[in-house]
């Protein structure tokens, strides 16, 4: 249980808040490169702050404040130039770095258009997204972890914007045991209730977090398996302060896939699902699966409103939000099996003591040399890949990207391709998918563990 105050401390991320400030230390994803490819101008809305993204007349992006420091104009309609951007309303030009440039119809007046100069903060791209840091300068290295910079992978990304803030989402990263509920007996009971006897929840025997260089690695031993097996051993990472690196270490099916849990503002949060999948050696991939990020919007909510419920993730956002706008911590009763939460909690405080002392927080990267590619740990054999490519695919989100037949075909060229689509293409609109059922009974020995 926290106090009121407390809860406050970790959730509130507008400038100025002490959680503000450590978000701000870190590089946060904003969208996928090849979304700025056709537009000059795009909104963003990141940690409680109003800001544009534009593009030069020379390619180069920029990230501004969105209202013009003249008389409040979005920059959102701005003309582009060849050094920034011009505010329609007056004009008014800045660069990339927040510089006014100039102001056509005033006398130009050097100490006037310093005064005037708005905020702008520095965009990088790695891995085909372009990400954002709106902390202090010295700005840190972007971290090349190994999903973002492996070659030739088929990369997709999912995105939901959630009406909540952004701790409870990490908190449940935190909760092994949630999978064995949510995914497990939640979801046996939806297909009790359509007539079906599934037995997918794996108990957990045991649950373990460990601290790394970049954040926690949590660890489950379940029901059945060894001490040696890697959900136990190996785990999957926490990255500070809002990343889960799932996916898959098996060099022979391998796929890196990023949560990234991106503060819009206090009670609104980007979801991303970032996946980057290694194509089988010797397959022949199709350039336009290689060239971009495939963005595709992952739904929540049904057409009557209701939530979805009948995938992984689904489970997982509806759990969040029903846990209320920012969840009341003041009335919550931890366990022994919430120690994961307590622990996250307690390193997230410790890192704004960190940073309130002038030390850099867990994972703030400056060292060149350890930045040419930091491999994440990852389970080899993870339980919750164990019934096939396109079993999982169709209990996660990934089942309303528009490239999961594309994906099908490379990864399990022998599942019958009529399933899938028929699966996959109703599922994008959010409507119950049809021909899911035959998948869903065959994949149900095992679990689905996040
Ligand atoms: S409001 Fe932007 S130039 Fe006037
Ligand atoms: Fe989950």
């Amino acid at each position: 249980m926290l106090t009121a105050e407390q809860n406050e401390l970790l959730t509130q991320i507008t400038p100025g808040t002490p959680m503000g400030n450590l978000m701000r230390r870190y590089w946060q994803p904003l969208m996928a490169a090849a979304e700025m490819e056709n537009a000059w101008t795009k909104r963003v809305r990141l940690l409680g702050e109003d800001l544009v993204l534009f593009k030069d007349r020379q390619g180069r992006l920029g990230l501004i404040k969105e209202q013009c420091p003249h008389r409040r104009a979005s920059f959102a309609h701005g003309i582009p130039t060849k050094d920034g951007i011009r505010c329609p309303y007056h004009g008014w030009e800045f660069s990339a770095q927040g510089k006014c440039l100039n102001q056509p119809n005033e006398i130009d007046n050097p100490a006037f258009r310093e005064k005037v100069a708005t905020d702008a903060y520095p965009v990088q791209e790695l891995g085909g997204l372009l990400f954002a840091y709106l902390g202090p300068q010295p700005a840190p290295l972007l971290p090349r972890f190994d999903g973002f910079v492996a070659e030739g992978t088929i990369r997709m990304m999912g995105r939901a914007l959630l009406p909540i803030n952004w701790l409870q989402i990490m908190e449940n990263s935190l909760d092994p045991i949630h999978t064995e509920w949510l995914h497990g007996h939640h979801y046996e009971f939806l297909k009790e209730q359509e007539g079906i006897k599934v037995a997918i929840s794996a108990h957990h025997e045991k649950i373990d977090f460990r601290e790394f260089e970049f954040g926690i690695t949590k660890h489950r031993l379940l029901a059945g398996h060894s001490e040696d097996s890697d959900d136990w051993r190996t785990g999957h990472p926490i990255i500070f302060p809002n990343i889960l690196a799932v996916g898959n270490g098996d060099e022979a099916a391998r796929y890196y896939s990023f949560q990234m849990r991106v503060p819009v503002d206090n009670d609104h949060t980007m979801h991303l699902w970032y996946n980057a999948y290694v194509p089988p050696k010797g397959a022949v991939i199709p350039a336009h699966l290689t060239d971009r990020v495939h963005v595709y919007d992952v739904p929540f909510k049904d057409e009557n409103g209701e939530f979805i419920v009948d995938n992984v993730d689904g489970q997982d956002m509806m759990a969040w939000i029903t846990q209320g706008a920012i969840a009341d911590r003041t009335t919550e009763n931890l366990g022994a099996s919430d120690k994961g939460i307590a622990m996250y909690r307690r390193v997230l405080k410790r890192e704004l003591k960190k940073m309130e002392q002038g030390e850099d927080p867990i994972g703030v990267l400056r060292d060149e040399q350890r930045n040419h590619r930091i491999d994440l740990p990852n389970e080899k054999k993870k339980h919750h890949n164990s019934d096939g490519f396109s079993s999982f695919m169709l209990r996660t989100h990934a089942k309303y990207s528009q490239i999961a037949p594309d994906l099908v075909k490379i990864f399990e060229p022998d599942r019958v391709q009529m399933d899938v689509q028929r699966a996959v293409a109703p599922a994008r609109d959010g409507k119950k998918q049809a021909g899911t059922q035959a998948m869903e009974t065959q994949s149900s020995a095992t679990g689905s563990l996040y």
